[in-house]
């Protein structure tokens, strides 16, 4: 077992701070998803720690969780309190973040291919930022801001023109065919249409390369390419007063990942970005939520197959779709009889796709018996917030925080039943 803030292996179990996950499953049932509090307050001061370590006091840079690892209204609670920002990558994102209370001045607006209605509510509301992705959307804000009568402060999205540097190709973000991002060029023209425009103001640059950013060294290769740029913008007498660099910071998801050298990193930010003397800002997601949560699940059956054997579980792609979508693996651990006797299975789900497979080669005690509880590892992020209840009618399970020795329902299970609800019937005949 990985060792993970918030777990613990006690009494041949696994724990999630002071409760038993067996208790938790008994209670909410499987599929549930599972978090620990104290997880994330542990991993927000880690990075934040490290931060203040490396670069002066008067130059921290802004933490903005990037709310689509997890958007549940008590998990933005836990960073908001522990004084982070917030980014929004959509309209509802944005609600979710002022639901929670975040202060509209740390409130980062970002998206690919924004519409009125999203910048008008941002604006009404009040923002840190937009940071735009395609020269259109300078109009669209300007527009939207000439109406409401403010000036709408605005980054531009670099695109560095580096490949590669998410952990799977489907979430690495700052190559040239990527659709994220402005490339340097048009970054200047970007400039020149905000200078014409009265209701924005252009204020720096933002950047994000990818996630899960397992190859480390791109993140050095990205910022050395941002103080040419900016003393080239500089001499162009455009401000550059802010700039925010993204998140993409990996975390472990099995033992043998290396764990990211925070100081490392933020060395980096110290030696290419803190010099250029801007507001500096970081848009941190699954780094600060991956490892606080856990999926619940047990197992439905077994088939032999000759030389393999399946063990059929009862969560799926539905629930978690990172190994489907991505190849991505995640560890399963048992929650009760940890030393029973394990068998090597493929483990699979019940939704009707060949994709939706676990992964082989898992060592799985009583793992084929009917009934035996099991949790998927690291699925804090991109889990639940990325779940398909509408596919195969499955809905979901509901999600649970842990603090410290009690458990608290967080969101409800969605239901077949509420699902096939929304249906209209024209009763055809
Ligand atoms: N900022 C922006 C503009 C982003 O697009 C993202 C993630 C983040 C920050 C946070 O990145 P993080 O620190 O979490 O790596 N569903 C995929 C990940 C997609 C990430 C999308 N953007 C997965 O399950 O691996």
């Amino acid at each position: 077992m990985m060792n993970i803030v918030g777990f613990s292996e006690r009494y041949n179990e696994l724990w999630i701070e002071e409760v038993r996950l067996a208790d938790i499953f008994r209670k909410y049932g499987s599929r549930t998803y599972v978090y620990s509090q104290a997880h994330i307050e542990s991993q927000y001061d880690l990075l934040a720690g490290a931060m203040l370590r490396n670069l002066p006091s008067d130059n921290q840079p802004m933490l903005c969780y990037a709310c689509k690892a997890n958007s549940n209204i008590n998990i933005l609670r836990i960073l908001k309190n522990k004084g982070s920002g917030l980014e929004v990558g959509s309209y509802g994102e944005l609600l979710r973040g002022r639901a929670a209370g975040f202060d509209p001045n740390k409130i980062v607006v970002t998206g690919v291919g924004k519409e009125e209605f999203y910048i008008r509510d941002a604006l009404k509301g009040g923002i840190h930022q937009f940071n735009i992705e395609a020269l259109f959307e300078i109009e669209t804000i300007n527009k939207v801001a000439e109406e409401l009568g403010v000036i709408a402060p605005v980054v531009f999205r670099l695109n560095p023109a580096i490949e590669g540097a998410g952990a799977y190709a489907k979430i690495s973000t700052g190559g040239v065919t990527d659709k994220f991002g402005i490339l340097k060029n048009y970054v200047f023209e970007a400039y020149e249409m905000a200078e014409k425009m009265q209701n924005v103001e252009a204020l720096g640059l933002s950047m994000h390369i990818g996630s899960q950013v397992t190859h480390v060294e791109k993140f050095e290769q990205a910022f050395e390419k941002i103080p040419g740029l900016v003393s080239e913008l500089r001499e162009k007498r455009f401000n550059i007063s802010r700039l925010d660099i993204g998140g993409g910071f990996p975390i472990q998801y099995k033992e043998e990942d290396a764990l990211l050298d925070l100081d490392q990193y933020a060395q980096w930010v110290d030696k290419f970005i803190r010099p250029l003397d801007t507001e500096i800002i970081m848009e941190p997601g699954r780094f600060l939520v991956g490892n606080s949560g856990v999926l619940l699940t047990q197992v439905v059956g077994p088939k032999e197959a000759g030389d393999f054997t399946f063990s059929i579980l009862d969560t799926g792609m539905t629930d978690l779709v990172r190994p489907a979508m991505y190849g991505a693996r995640h560890q399963i651990e048992a929650i009760t009889n940890r030393d029973a006797e394990a068998k090597k299975v493929i483990a699979v789900g019940q939704v009707c796709e060949s994709s939706d497979v676990w992964g082989e080669g898992f060592l799985l005690p009583e793992g084929v018996r009917p009934g035996t509880m099991f949790a998927h590892l690291s699925a804090g992020a991109y889990g639940y917030e990325m779940g398909l209840p509408g596919y195969n009618t499955r809905g979901m399970g509901g999600q649970v925080l842990v603090i410290k020795d009690r458990p608290y329902l967080i969101s409800k299970p969605i239901t077949p039943e509420q699902i096939i609800a929304n249906d209209i019937d024209l009763n055809l005949t």
